[in-house]
């Protein structure tokens, strides 16, 4: 049975059992340990130039420029990235999700008070496996960082096609991905989040084709190299050796080569965008 009621005058929300997992014991940006300076994550992270600050600002003037639409956030942690969004686009209705409905009473009066935004969110904790909207009630769907930690990927892509609109965009980043060499992502998968699983939280990283074939119903599918990495490369290659450089060269005229060094160097390199 899902009960919505008010918090604080900000927020709307919705107790559902599917918040069986213990949320609370992750940060707020996700993983195991506790947080501790809230203000103080959020000043680093969105200083003016960070990656976290660049990427969503490209994401935002990429998807949500134009008329007023409704915007749905899954497994958004504290909220901080739609409450961004709503200071760049303003004009449209965001809806922010996250399985632990404790994140959002905890912390979102203070991403609030960061980027000094008084309106009102619907936050509404829920499980994307099952999502409580009706078809076609969202013009946009983005996820940060939290499509590995999903029980069901499959799932939870057809719950989110369902509530999107013809032509509407799913937008998920942050992932980590596993390199395209069998042997090497068995061992990243085997590996990743040993202290989260130990936790009994859901941990996973994928292979780039396996995070493609959890959007297969939609009907254009596509992973981008985020330019923030493209940048790095080019700022650090400046000071590398002649040899070094020309080694680079070769392996970015190679798209499976320049690939796998994005995944090696950075891990999270890709961003997906799935339109139905
Ligand atoms: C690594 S955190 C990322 C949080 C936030 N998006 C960020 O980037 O700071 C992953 C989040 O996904 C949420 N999550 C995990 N499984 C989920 C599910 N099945 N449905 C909704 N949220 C989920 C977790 O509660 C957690 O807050």
């Amino acid at each position: 049975m899902r009960m919505i009621r008010k918090i604080r005058g900000a927020c709307t929300k919705t107790s559902v059992e599917s918040e069986r997992i213990a949320g609370n014991a992750q940060t707020l940006f996700g993983h195991a340990g506790a947080e501790t300076d809230a203000l103080g994550s959020l000043r680093s992270m969105y200083q003016q130039g960070s990656s976290r600050e660049l990427r969503a600002r490209m994401l935002a003037n990429d998807f949500l420029s134009g008329a007023p639409m409704d915007i749905l956030e899954i497994g958004a942690g504290f909220g901080d990235l739609s409450v961004y969004f709503s200071t760049l686009y303003p004009q449209h209705r965001y809806v922010i999700n996250d399985l632990a409905e404790a994140k959002f009473e905890r912390y979102f009066d203070i991403v609030k008070e960061y980027f000094k935004v008084t309106r009102e969110f619907q936050c509404i904790p829920f499980a994307v496996e099952s999502i409580p909207f009706p078809n076609d009630s969202f013009d946009r769907i983005f996820i940060r960082a939290a499509v590995h930690h999903f029980d069901e990927p499959d799932r939870a892509f057809s719950e989110m096609r369902r509530v999107l609109r013809s032509g509407g965009k799913l937008v998920f980043f942050q992932d980590p991905i596993a390199l395209d060499i069998p042997i090497v992502s068995r061992i990243q998968k085997f590996f990743a989040g040993s202290e989260e699983k130990a936790m009994g939280f859901n941990e996973h990283v994928y292979q780039v084709a396996e995070y493609m074939s959890f959007g297969c119903s939609f009907s254009d599918r596509q992973c981008k190299t985020d330019p923030f990495f493209l940048r790095e490369i080019d700022k650090q290659s400046k000071n590398w050796s002649g040899v070094k450089r020309r080694v680079l060269a070769v392996i970015r005229s190679h798209p499976y080569l320049f690939r796998q060094f994005l995944i090696r160097q950075y891990g999270i390199p890709f961003y997906f965008v799935f339109t139905k």
